[in-house]
C-alpha cells in the first residue's frame, strides 16, 4: 500500500480560537487527522521572537492545547505537540542557518513586516524565521503543509532549503513539502464590524470565540454594525449584512436564511430579529466547544498526558532524522 502524505502544520500561540479559525483551518485538520498522518503543533519557539514572559508561556500554550483538543484534534489519531519539546529541531535549525543567506531572508514579507512593526527589536531570530520554520517542517520529513496565504513565502523558502540541502550532500533525503492549500473548503469568516474577516486585532467584539461565554455572544452579535434597511426590493445587500448572512451560512438553518432573506428582499426586515436569531444559533454552534474547554481545563493531567504522547511520538521521528542528518554532514554518531 502507498504510504499516505505526512501532513505538518504549525500553531501560532496568539490567543484563544476563534470561529474564523475554526472555519479557515482548524475544521480541515480536524477532517485530515482521519485520512493522514498529520502533525500539529504549537510554534512555541518561534514565539521567543516577542520575548513572552516565561509566568503567561506554559499557560498559553497548554490553553491553545485545550482548544484545539476541544474543537476535534484526537491525540490517538493526529500528533500533536509543542515544538520545544523538540529541541532537535534547534539542532537542524542551526545547520539550515548555515546554508541561509542573509540577503535572501532580508527579502521575506513576513520579516519586513515585523521589523516595521518591532521596529526596537529586530532579532536575528525574526530573520531567520523561515529557516526555524522549515527545521520544523522537514525534521518530520512532511509532504504536505496546510498554511494560509501569508506562509507561502515562506513555504517556499522551507523548499528552497530542503532542495538546497539534497544537493549540497548529492542525497536525496528530504521531501520537497508542498503548500496545501484549502480553496474550495475554505469558508471565509467574516468579522462583526462591518468590514473584513474575522480576526482578534481587528478590536474588541470583531471576533466570537469558541469559548465565548453566551451572554457575551448575545452582546457582541447584537452590537454588530448594521445600516438603516434596505429601501428598494431585491437591491444588493451592503458589506455589513452581506455579512450577517454570511455567518448565518455556517451555523444557522437553510429555512431561517430563506426567511430572513425573503424579508430582506421585500423590506420588512428587522436587524434586531436577525442578530436575536444569529446569536441563538451561533450559541447553540459554539456550545458544545464551550462545554469542552471548561471540561479539558479542569482535567491537568490529561492534558500534560496528552502533552507527552505528542512529544514522544513527533521526537522519536526527529531524532530518525537529525541522526540520519549528522551522518550526512559528517558528523559523529551521538544519538
Ligand atoms: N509561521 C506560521 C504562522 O505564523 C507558524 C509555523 C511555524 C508553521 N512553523 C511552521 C506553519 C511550520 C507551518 C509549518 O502561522
Amino acid at each position: 500500500m502507498e504510504k499516505k502524505p505526512t501532513v505538518l502544520s504549525g500553531i501560532r500561540p496568539t490567543g484563544n480560537l476563534h470561529l474564523g479559525n475554526y472555519f479557515g483551518a482548524v475544521k480541515n485538520f480536524v477532517k485530515m487527522q482521519e485520512t493522514n498522518d498529520c502533525y500539529f503543533f504549537i510554534a512555541d519557539y518561534h514565539m521567543l521572537t516577542t520575548h513572552p514572559n516565561p509566568k503567561d508561556l506554559q499557560g498559553n500554550v497548554r490553553q491553545v492545547i485545550i482548544e484545539y483538543l476541544a474543537a476535534g484534534l484526537d491525540p490517538e489519531k493526529a500528533t500533536l505537540y509543542l515544538q520545544s519539546d523538540i529541541p532537535e529541531t534547534a539542532e537542524l535549525y542551526l545547520f539550515l542557518n548555515m546554508n541561509a543567506y542573509m540577503g535572501e531572508l532580508e527579502r521575506v514579507t513576513t520579516f519586513k513586516e515585523k521589523a516595521r512593526k518591532q521596529p526596537d527589536n529586530i532579532n536575528a531570530g525574526l530573520l531567520t524565521y523561515p529557516t526555524l520554520m522549515a527545521a520544523d517542517i522537514i525534521i518530520q520529513r512532511a509532504h504536505l503543509v496546510p498554511v494560509g496565504k501569508d506562509q507561502e513565502q515562506n513555504l517556499e523558502m522551507t523548499r528552497t532549503f530542503a532542495r538546497r540541502f539534497n544537493r549540497m550532500y548529492k542525497v536525496d533525503y528530504f521531501p520537497i513539502p508542498k503548500a496545501y492549500n484549502f480553496n474550495d473548503e475554505l469558508v471565509k469568516i467574516p468579522g462583526l464590524d462591518g468590514s473584513g474577516k474575522m480576526g482578534k486585532s481587528e478590536g474588541e467584539g470583531n471576533a466570537i470565540f469558541l469559548n465565548e461565554d453566551p451572554k457575551m455572544i448575545h452582546k457582541k452579535v447584537m452590537r454588530a454594525v448594521t445600516d438603516s434597511g434596505p429601501t428598494e426590493m431585491n437591491q444588493q445587500k451592503p458589506e455589513p449584512i452581506q455579512n450577517l448572512f454570511e455567518l448565518m451560512k455556517v451555523v444557522s438553518k437553510p429555512d431561517v436564511i430563506e426567511h430572513f432573506n425573503d424579508q430582506y428582499n421585500n423590506c420588512t426586515i428587522r436587524y434586531g430579529d436577525l442578530k436575536k436569531q444569529l446569536a441563538e444559533d451561533i450559541i447553540a454552534f459554539t456550545a458544545p466547544f464551550y462545554e469542552r474547554i471548561k471540561e479539558l481545563s479542569s482535567n491537568e493531567d490529561y492534558i500534560t498526558k496528552v502533552i507527552n504522547m505528542g512529544a514522544e511520538k513527533a521526537r522519536e521521528n526527529a531524532v530518525k532524522t537529525i541522526r540520519d542528518v549528522r551522518e550526512i554532514i559528517g558528523f559523529r554518531k551521538i544519538y
